[in-house]
């Protein structure tokens, strides 16, 4: 079995003027007739409910940005995998935004993805190197060791996402290279493959990140081992983004 394509709108904190009925319903105007692709929304969580209902009987589905996993408690400002899985479909754990500005580790990462998990939620684990570890050659290795990491206790598979996101490709306009996403994405399957075994590793949708727009989106999804995108800055502009899953169907769905 093959992994279902998918792409994933990262709305991160945007848009600042919170007309989070007017995007949601716009985006799915021109992405809900798509097929053969699972097409998820991720807007700031006090958004999560009203996007909900805009795309109440539509095919696109709502993800939240980041969840806490412990199911209640003083955690202030904090909002537990179980209340979000009241909401949504999938969850974004780890994105290197959180790693690198809110400390998250591959330990509280691999907490989050299992809360996410047993509250049925997809976690869409995030793994990716800087330029640092790129430059001294070492991006292979650390993105393994992430993946790892990440998915400690993670005994079953069949739900989980990877999204692969290179540090310096974030938000910069200069996207990786498609062979270079292309082999890393090979080298996360197999990851995957040794951690869970052939069969539940290639349903896993690995997915690119990184300045994704409808002009590059193209030869990432040639690549054998991507199949699909997590998107953040096309993914505020209905007609960028609408064309970004539309390229996705055509290539994989
Ligand atoms: P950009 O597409 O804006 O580079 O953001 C990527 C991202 O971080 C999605 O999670």
């Amino acid at each position: 079995m093959t992994a279902k394509p998918l792409v994933a709108g990262n709305w991160k904190m945007n848009p600042a003027a919170a007309n989070f009925t007017e995007l949601a319903s716009a985006i799915a105007d021109e992405i809900d007739k798509i097929d053969g692709v699972v097409k998820v929304l991720c807007p700031p969580t006090v958004a999560l409910r009203e996007v909900a209902t805009v795309l109440e009987g539509r095919d696109v589905l709502v993800g939240a940005q980041d969840g806490h996993p412990e199911p209640s408690g003083a955690y202030t400002g904090e909002v537990a995998m179980g209340m979000l899985g009241q909401i949504c479909s999938h969850v974004i754990v780890g994105h290197s935004e959180r790693r690198a500005l809110f400390g998250e580790t591959d330990h509280v990462v691999a907490q989050k993805a299992v809360a996410a998990i047993a509250n049925g939620l997809s976690p869409i684990v995030c793994v990716g190197e800087s330029l640092d570890i790129r430059d001294a050659g070492d991006a292979i290795k650390f993105v393994h060791d992430q993946i790892v990491g990440s998915l400690t206790g993670v005994d079953n598979p069949s739900s989980v996402v990877i999204g692969y996101e290179p540090v310096w490709a974030i938000g910069t306009g200069v996207s990786a290279r498609p062979d270079v996403a292309g082999e890393m994405a090979e080298s996360i399957r197999n990851t995957l493959m040794d951690l869970y075994g052939d069969e539940a590793a290639l349903a896993i949708p690995i997915l690119y990140g990184g300045s994704v727009s409808p002009e590059n989106i193209g030869p990432y999804i040639d690549r054998p081992h991507i199949n699909g995108a997590l998107v953040g800055g096309a993914s505020l502009k209905p007609n960028d983004f609408g064309q970004i899953v539309s390229l996705v169907a055509s290539i994989r769905g």
